[in-house]
């Protein structure tokens, strides 16, 4: 798969889990199973958001026609980043931040998946991103062998 699918890939995962941690009731404290699943969507958009800034981003942060996305996804990043770190604290308004993230994480998808990537596509060309692809699978293989 090229970075391109794949980083597509890693957005619906976490927008799933983002809708399914929305199906918890209202005023309940995040612990049991709907915590582990929060765990899951924290390690995978940190993941996300490292492999993108490592190997994505990288090559286009300095060329003329991306330098001012990829400025601005990086404070998207971390903007979802603090979103994680207010959910992260045991208290009844995770809701609230959960609703800031999916808004925030919504946005910053469109914008990856609507200018971004087709733009990267045009200046990557398809053998670098299917490397890039590669680089990426490897990055998640070491991942899941070390957790
Ligand atoms: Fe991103
Ligand atoms: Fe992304």
């Amino acid at each position: 798969m090229t970075a391109i699918e794949l980083l597509k890939q890693d957005h619906d995962e976490a927008m799933e889990m983002i809708e399914r941690l929305e199906l918890v009731e209202r005023g309940a404290q995040l612990r049991g199973s709907n915590l582990e699943l929060f765990g899951r969507l924290k390690s995978a958009l940190t993941l996300h958001t490292l492999i993108e800034e490592q190997i994505f981003y990288h090559s286009l942060a300095n060329l003329k026609e991306t330098d001012e996305l990829i400025k601005k996804s990086y404070d998207e990043h971390r903007t979802v980043d603090e979103l994680l770190v207010k959910m992260s604290a045991p208290s009844q308004d995770w809701r609230v931040a959960l609703g800031e993230l999916k808004a925030a994480f919504r946005r910053h998808v469109r914008e990856e998946e609507n200018e971004l990537f087709p733009k990267a596509e045009r200046l990557l060309g398809a053998q670098r991103l299917q490397e890039m692809g590669r680089q990426i699978t490897n990055i998640k293989r070491g991942k899941a062998a070390t957790a």
